[in-house]
């Protein structure tokens, strides 16, 4: 059953992958550009949101990264300003608002206002920042769980709500989440990050529904695994870092799939299905 397993779930993964790129080269040819456009990174620092920023910068977008590490963000800054140096490609400076996604949400309002302040509006807002978490659900605290849900889902949803307004008077402007395939699939020990994917995924399927009326686009991003420090980060049971890299927890041995392939495939024709319901209702509307 691993076997098919393996052939299958990179099969349906690469087949999906292949529409999105098709989507995306669609959309590339209807004129859609990045030049010029602000885009807002949460967690640019390191993994993903640091790769969106090399090819955002790139492509000659004007960023604001954030994160909670000044220094950490301006190693950032200075490796694309000389990335964009050595290539004699003219690009703007990156802005960088410092704050804690799990703070309070005047907090992260206020954090808002100074993202605004960097270019006055935001066309593109990728919430990327997040934390795992590895450890049993009988062991971990629930100050666990409410960490992990402030920052991946709590700060997230506050940033937005925080520069929607702005968004809704221009009528125009794109909210990314990241999201991950744990938005979709719960997989065990991981209870904090998959419920707080779940939230996630919910919160911004309705935004996308009652945002469109204001030509404001809402995309949910659900990646497999990519490498990264997530694991590194990820916080265990009482709060502390992991610092592994997932194949061991806690004296249980761990399987990314511990599921049979059926339960996989279902969730999977569930979800597409439900994704086809949605945008029926919606057109209905
Ligand atoms: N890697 C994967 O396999 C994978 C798969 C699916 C989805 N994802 C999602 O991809 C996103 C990016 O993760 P990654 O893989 O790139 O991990 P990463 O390398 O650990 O990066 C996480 C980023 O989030 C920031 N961050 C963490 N807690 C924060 C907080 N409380 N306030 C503000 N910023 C915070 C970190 O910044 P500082 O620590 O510098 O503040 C860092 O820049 C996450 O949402 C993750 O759930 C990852």
């Amino acid at each position: 059953m691993e076997r098919v397993m393996g052939g299958v779930v990179p099969l349906v993964l690469g087949g999906l992958g292949l529409v999105l790129l098709y989507r995306l080269l669609q959309r590339l040819q209807q004129g859609a550009t990045i030049q010029d456009t602000v885009v807002v990174i949460t967690g640019a620092s390191s993994g993903l949101g640091r790769e969106c920023a090399r090819v955002f910068h790139a492509a000659k977008a004007r960023l604001v990264l954030c994160g909670r590490d000044g220094a950490r963000l301006q190693d950032v800054v200075q490796e694309l300003i000389a990335t964009a140096a050595d290539s004699q490609q003219q690009t703007y400076t990156p802005c960088m608002v410092i704050f804690d996604l799990s703070d309070t949400a005047e907090v992260v309002a206020m954090a808002a206002k100074e993202i605004l302040s960097c270019y006055g509006h935001v066309d593109i807002l990728i919430n990327n920042a997040g934390i795992s978490h590895r450890g049993n659900i009988l062991e971990t605290h629930i100050s666990v769980q409410r960490d992990v849900m402030d920052t991946n889902y709590f700060g997230p949803i506050a940033l937005t709500q925080a520069l929607l307004p702005s968004m809704v008077r221009r009528h125009s402007g794109h909210v990314v989440v990241i999201s991950s395939v744990q938005g979709k699939i719960a997989i065990p020990y991981r209870s904090a990050y998959a419920a707080s994917k779940h939230a996630t995924q919910a919160y911004f399927d309705c935004l996308r529904a009652e945002m469109e009326r204001y030509n404001i686009q809402v995309t949910v991003v659900s990646p497999g695994y990519i490498r990264t420090n997530l694991s590194l980060n990820a916080v265990t049971c009482d709060g502390s870092k992991y610092g592994g890299n997932g194949e061991e927890l806690t004296g249980h041995s761990f399987s990314a799939f511990p599921l049979p392939l059926c339960n996989y495939i279902s969730h999977l024709f569930i979800s597409l299905l439900s994704t086809l319901v949605k945008s029926w209702m919606r057109q209905q509307l």
